[in-house]
């Protein structure tokens, strides 16, 4: 949900500024823009739609002379995604400039008191109420970090902001409550972003702002300090272990085929010093601090939530803890019983998705433990959680999640395998299978996936005129199928329903004809004569089936894509791949935006 970034340094500040907002397009772009200040006057410079529109305008003036200023790339909440609801927005006498990524709750309040007062308002967005309130506790005579201060304590809501201001030439001020705020500290030079990536080309030492910090920054010092009481906070530097590559294509068309082709990789990195094969054991020192759960609640929002929703067959199967899995945007308002013994896991990507930190909070205040499964390293999950379990993925750039639901399903395998030998559940034999399954799965994957990205392209080509697909799918390969079916909808823009296979003849099933082909989920596996029987059924009222399947399993259907079978429900690691190779084939196939699909935004931080 939009893209902030902050410059200070000896740059010229607006390219270093638009390679930053390049890197955060992901997080919304809708619009786009950005302030500097240049000859004493404060400049301002947006436009509507990609980040290409604004560099077209830019390309217009001379923007070299700057070197600090700040920049946004927007995901509309207030106001149409149009030029003057683009950030950054100004105070009336354009003495300072800001941007922000969050909600103000309370902005139709506060604009009531300023209009009444005089002041004129630009645009639609709830952003506009901070840069005159700012100016009008300047205009009594407070400095910039009193004013920003107080403005702070009017506000309700979330944000990470900037401000840029005439009064302190070379200088920003930032604050964070709620959605991620990092600083980048350089030599002779400090950032503010949203996301490290946007600043990985210069530094990889990173300041994590908390809620209710502030920050000044100039090129050669930064400073965190408390919000409301401007007192001086310690933070500690941390350097971050990955580099500018893994935040780039490296030769791939998208980032999304990018951080598919990764996933070999992503397995062999969450499980790195995590498994034991000889033993069956799965090493997972950040649990040590919990008992064993009596139940779980698993708590996530879109293809996390799915992850979730596979791992509730493994962590029963294994584990033999009972676990739910709830959507977080429903668990959060659902007045749940927790009961004491009962564990909450948090799963998100980013570990600022709204809704489910909404939920982590809601569990802690309840009295249960917290166990956050992320990937961002110091997202707001990572530091709200009673235990962290990173998933080790590295930065997933493509707004279609899919490496990080590999790294989750991994750290899933192993959570369940070290629940499942706590609890003598799972005998030696079984983790060891389980576990030397998981490990052999990175080099199967990389052998298999090229030939899997040869089969989705033909078989994308020959269903490019559908415009519905149902997806099957049984037990562990039920969230599967919802999985493939969201990412297909959600790049490519044609309908598609996942349904469990069983259920589909409640209903869907008056839905197939010709012209509605299904992609099933039928590993070979204690349900596939139950999935071949639903297949029948398909058949029988003349739809079209592409079934993911292993060998051995003599389906008769349209197109049989066959992958190689793994241990139990480790077959998914194989199977996820091809469903999302398909849709990211099909959406190329038809000439959508791969990496940036419409009216979505990677990281979710409003309701
Ligand atoms: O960062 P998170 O894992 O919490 O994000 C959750 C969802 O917003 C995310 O998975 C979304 O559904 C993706 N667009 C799916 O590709």
């Amino acid at each position: 949900m939009c893209g902030i970034i902050g410059y200070c340094g000896h740059r010229p500040a607006v390219p270093v500024i638009l390679e930053g907002l390049r890197r955060l397009e992901y997080r919304g772009y809708d619009s786009a823009g950005v302030a500097f200040l240049q000859q004493g006057a404060l400049h301002v410079v947006r436009a509507e739609g990609k980040l290409a529109n604004l560099e077209r305008r830019l390309g217009e003036q001379n923007v070299f002379l700057a070197t600090s200023g700040i920049g946004h790339t927007r995901w509309a909440t207030h106001g149409l995604p149009v030029e003057k609801n683009a950030h950054p927005h100004t105070d009336a006498a354009r003495r300072l400039a800001v941007i922000h990524n969050g909600i103000i709750e309370n902005f139709q309040e506060i604009k009531n008191g300023l209009q009444a007062c005089g002041c004129v308002f630009a645009s639609d967005t709830d952003t506009e109420v901070l840069a005159h309130l700012l100016a009008s506790f300047m205009d009594q005579g407070l400095g910039i970090e009193k004013a920003l201060s107080r403005t702070l304590d009017r506000v309700e809501g979330t944000y990470a902001l900037v401000v840029v201001c005439l009064d302190e030439p070379g200088v920003l001020y930032a604050a964070r409550k709620s959605s991620p705020l990092v600083l980048g500290v350089g030599v002779g030079e400090n950032f503010l972003a949203s996301d490290i990536p946007a600043f990985l080309p210069y530094t990889r030492d990173v300041v994590f702002l908390e809620d209710g910090e502030m920050v000044r920054i100039d090129a050669a010092s930064w400073r965190v300090m408390d919000a409301a009481t401007l007192a001086p906070v310690d933070k500690d530097v941390r350097r971050i272990t990955w580099d500018v590559a893994a935040a780039q294509k490296g030769g791939y068309k998208h980032f999304m085929l990018k951080e598919i082709f990764e996933q070999p990789k992503v397995i062999a990195d969450c499980m790195a010093g995590r498994v034991d094969v000889a033993a069956g054991r799965a090493i997972l020192p950040e649990l040590a601090a919990l008992p064993r759960p009596e139940r779980l609640f698993i708590v996530a929002c879109g293809t996390s939530f799915h992850a979730g929703l596979w791992g509730m067959y493994v962590l029963e199967r294994w584990a033999g803890v009972p676990t739910r899995v709830e959507i977080a945007s429903e668990f959060r308002y659902r007045d749940p019983i927790l009961l004491p013994g009962d564990v909450v896991v948090a799963i998100s990507q980013s570990g600022e998705t709204a809704d489910t930190l909404a939920g982590v909070r809601l569990a802690r205040e309840r009295g249960a433990k917290v166990i956050g499964l992320c990937n961002v390293v110091g997202s707001s999950l990572a530091r709200e959680s009673d235990v962290v379990f990173y998933t080790q993925a590295g930065p997933e750039i493509s707004v279609a999640s899919t490496k990080a639901m590999c790294s989750q399903l991994t750290a899933l395998t192993l959570l369940a395998v070290h629940l499942g030998e706590v609890g003598g559940r799972m005998s030696r034999q079984d983790r060891m299978d389980c576990l030397h399954g998981l490990c052999r799965l990175p080099g199967i994957l990389e052998a298999e996936l090229p030939g899997m990205r040869e089969r989705a392209c033909l078989l994308a080509k020959a269903h490019s005129e559908a415009t519905s697909f149902l997806y099957l799918g049984r037990g562990p390969y039920y969230p599967l199928a919802l999985e493939g079916a969201l990412k297909l909808k959600e790049i490519s823009y044609i309908h598609a329903e996942g349904y469990a296979a069983g259920e589909m003849k409640h209903g869907p099933i008056a839905l197939i004809d010709p012209r509605f082909p299904t992609f099933a989920l039928a590993p070979v596996d204690e349900l596939f004569p139950k999935v071949k029987s639903n297949l029948e059924e398909v058949q029988a009222r003349g739809g079209r089936i592409i079934a993911l399947t292993n060998p051995g399993g003599d389906l008769r259907v349209d197109d049989v894509w066959e992958v190689p079978r793994s241990f139990g429900p480790l077959s998914a690691f194989l199977m996820l791949p091809a469903l999302q190779l398909f849709a990211y084939e099909m959406a190329d196939y038809l000439g959508k935006d791969v990496d940036q699909p419409r009216n979505l935004a990677k990281s979710v931080t409003v309701e």
